[in-house]
């Protein structure tokens, strides 16, 4: 377990301990709005998984129209993060994605690189081999061998640095290190003055830690007021996040919806649904995500390829 953060109240704790014994460590739903697949329009769609053999190659980048899939605390190597992979790449095979966004938490337990092949290579050898790539950020267990200095050095993790942009169509995606040792001193002007030039339409912020959360670790106050002002100032939309092991989407907070997808693999801790809270989930998945323009979609999935949440933000013309 994770004790690089202190917990926010004992009270708190005590709850989630509460919700893990009475309603299943690790298979509960604890939404603020259970979601319906009749409501949702995806009541028609058939589990994701098949078994097409062939693998579809990945999306040719366009200017108009990104497509992505992200994961985080993934990097278990066992049958849960398998589940979750195979899960990923039927989507793939289904309509094909342009990246995959890895949240951090990619190697356990101690981001140790020569465990790779059982945590990334052969979970998602599918999407590999279709030629999608990933681009990952540095966890808590990450840094715990060599400070994650292999893991950014590993081409196939497409880290440009411990923080690093990307632009892909109508995205651009802010790549933080987060963890408790993160140089802020460059990384926070860095991240301002990219902000700042960035023209994309979709702003998004990856980090492994959550800023909003009512899970386990809750909400970060430090974390908020430090990255806050700059997601308000220069309209990020989004952030992505792991660290929490847990499904949570928020409402949107001063223009900022926060979601975390801590769901990849490692063992779920189940969650206190809050007045932030817009979905919530304690099953093992992942997020497709589909940006146009002026429309990103955000359809969550659990390791049985059934729906677990879906939002559409949009731009204001
Ligand atoms: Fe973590």
């Amino acid at each position: 377990m994770d004790r690089d953060r202190a917990l926010p109240s004992l009270n708190r704790r005590q709850l989630l301990a509460l919700l893990a014994g009475g309603l299943g460590f690790g298979a509960s739903v604890v939404a603020a709005k259970a979601f319906t697949p009749a409501a949702s329009g995806l009541a028609q769609r058939a589990p994701l998984a098949s078994a097409a053999p062939l693998v579809a190659q990945a999306a040719s980048p366009s200017p108009t129209k990104l497509r992505w899939l992200a994961t985080a605390d993934s990097g278990s190597g066992d049958r849960k993060q398998q589940a979750v992979a195979d899960q990923m790449a039927a989507v793939q095979r289904r309509q094909p994605v342009d990246l995959v966004i890895m949240a951090g938490d990619n190697i356990y337990n101690d981001g140790d690189i020569s465990k790779v092949d059982g945590a990334f290579t052969r979970p998602y050898s599918a999407l590999l081999q279709a030629g999608v790539p990933f681009h990952a950020v540095l966890g808590n267990h990450d840094i715990r061998t060599a400070n994650g200095d292999p893991q950014v050095a590993y081409r196939p993790f497409g880290m440009a640095g411990r923080w690093y942009n990307l632009r892909r169509g109508p995205v651009e995606f802010f790549m933080l290190d987060t963890n408790m040792n993160a140089n802020w001193g460059q990384q926070l002007p860095w991240l301002r003055t990219s902000l700042a030039a960035s023209k994309a339409p979709w702003k998004v912020v990856v980090g492994h830690h959550p800023i909003y959360s009512a899970g386990f670790y809750g909400n970060d106050s430090v974390a908020q007021g430090r990255l806050g002002p700059l997601f308000k100032k220069y309209g990020v939309q989004l952030y992505i996040n792991g660290h929490e092991h847990d499904y949570e989407r928020t409402k949107m907070i001063e223009g900022t919806t926060y979601l975390t997808i801590g769901i990849g693999g490692a063992s779920l801790r189940p969650i206190l649904a809050n007045g932030n809270t817009a979905a919530s989930a304690s099953v093992h998945g992942f997020v497709e995500l589909e940006a146009s323009p002026t429309s990103l979609k955000i359809n969550a999935w659990d390791r049985q390829g059934k729906p677990i949440d879906q939002a559409t933000l949009a731009i204001k013309s």
